[in-house]
């Protein structure tokens, strides 16, 4: 009988692996005292800073959660909001992305990134990523600018940020916005105190499930500028205004606003991130150490000027080399087999998905509605995006990063399973033939 949990053989993960989410006393604690004050909602509050800068104790716990979250970014103004979706429709709206105009962004992210743009009317041009950082590639970005261009909307995926200096520089020299998707990116800091979301004009994160601060669901918008912050803060509030009545409206708007039982969760999230993005990063590098003996499988390029990274997404790269011609997707059947939750990530990119290869026909007389004659021909991408393609087909490995909170025993029963299926590779050939 084979060695491999494929073919019947015993799995190399034979204990539970870390859990997700993490919760503690404090937070079930908080979560009672919300419930039986009655007090649910963000507005049912009526204090705020005092003139000593402490708070009041009639502070909502969402508000709360919004200071602590913008001191831990080093950001003037964060509002939590429903989801990262939204964030991203907020964010290009204060930033006046409406109809015709172009977004250039990557297609090698979750589908919110284009349809957040999508959603203001407005089209996504796809930049290709860097094979070694699968963030976009700053050297492309240049050529895709058109007279329509209104921003670039970046992707720090899997946590670790885009090359923010250079997409600056574009964005300064052609008058562009700078939206970061900082949805993954949720406490990864550089030097100089520059984090996810707060570089660019915009950021948006996510407090989805997976995601390494989560209430199940919700997310935020981040700035340094204050009238940006005014229409995020008003577009999350039905379109009011700080000074208004409670039924003026002076924009379009949403109720986007979160619950204070997810401002409790969040804050408890918020207290543990250090600890855990640290964890993370000490069990990474550790992973990495013990992978280091099998061929093919490498980690992605890290930046030397973080002095934290959430590494949301634990992304490899499988090279093939060493693998006798085995493809990633029979290993990865392996390696599921063996109990490792690895999957191929995103198994195509954004452009390649139905809802935008079926678009001409759908939306064909609403086209004038993007602001557009007709849609573009996404198929186009494939041929312009050849580090995203591979990435998507063969190259990717994603894991979950409650993965590397565990003990370093578990990271080396993961290391083993890794080693396990390199080894009796050659069973492999049978999935592959
Ligand atoms: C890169 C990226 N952008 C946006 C989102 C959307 O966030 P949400 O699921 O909270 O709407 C996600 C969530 O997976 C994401 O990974």
């Amino acid at each position: 009988m084979s060695k491999l949990a494929l073919f019947g053989g015993s799995k190399a993960v034979n204990r539970p692996l870390p859990p997700w989410p993490v919760h503690d006393e404090q937070d079930a604690e908080g979560l009672m005292q919300v419930l039986r004050s009655g007090k649910w909602w963000l507005y049912a509050y009526g204090g705020g800073p005092r003139p000593d800068g402490t708070m009041s104790d009639d502070v909502s716990q969402v508000e709360r959660f919004e200071r602590e979250f913008a001191a831990a970014h080093f950001v003037k103004h964060c509002h939590a909001v429903t989801s990262g979706t939204c964030a991203l429709e907020i964010a290009l709206k204060a930033m006046s992305v409406g109809p015709g105009a172009e977004v250039i962004t990557t297609g090698y992210t979750f589908i919110a990134s284009s349809s957040a743009i999508l959603s203001r009317c407005a089209l996504p041009v796809y930049v290709d990523i860097d094979a070694d950082t699968y963030n976009i590639d700053p050297a492309r970005i240049e050529e895709a600018i058109t007279s329509r261009t209104r921003a670039i909307e970046v992707v720090h995926l899997g946590g670790e940020i885009c090359d923010m200096d250079a997409i600056l520089g574009i964005a300064r020299r052609h008058g562009l916005a700078v939206i970061e998707d900082a949805a993954q990116a949720t406490g990864s800091i550089l030097e100089g105190n520059r984090a996810a979301g707060g570089i660019g004009d915009v950021g948006t994160y996510s407090f989805q499930a997976s995601k390494v601060v989560t209430a199940g669901e919700g997310g935020a918008c981040a700035t340094q500028d204050d009238p940006i912050a005014e229409l995020i803060w008003s577009y999350r509030n039905c379109g009011r205004s700080k000074t208004g009545v409670w039924y003026e409206h002076h924009r379009f708007g949403h109720n986007n606003r979160l619950s204070e039982f997810q401002g409790v969760i969040l804050r408890g999230q918020l207290r543990r991130l250090t600890e855990q993005c640290r964890t993370r990063e000490h069990n990474y590098r550790l992973f990495l150490r013990k992978l280091a003996g099998i061929p093919g499988i490498t980690g992605r390029k890290l930046r030397p000027d973080s002095v934290q990274r959430c590494l949301s997404v634990i992304i490899l790269t499988f090279t093939g080399e060493g693998w006798d011609g085995i493809h990633r997707d029979a290993v990865l059947e392996a390696l599921q087999a063996e109990g490792v939750p690895a999957t191929l990530g995103y198994g195509w990119a954004n452009y390649r998905n139905p809802a935008f290869l079926e678009m001409p026909q759908r939306l064909g007389r609403e086209a004038f509605a993007f602001g557009v004659d007709r849609f573009p021909d996404w198929q186009r991408y494939v041929e312009r995006c050849p580090a995203t393609e591979r990435a998507c087909s063969h190259r990717a490995i994603f894991m979950p990063h409650a993965l590397m909170l565990g003990s370093e025993a578990d990271i080396q029963m993961l290391a083993d399973a890794f080693a396990k299926v390199y080894e009796c590779r050659s069973e492999l050939a049978r999935l592959d033939g």
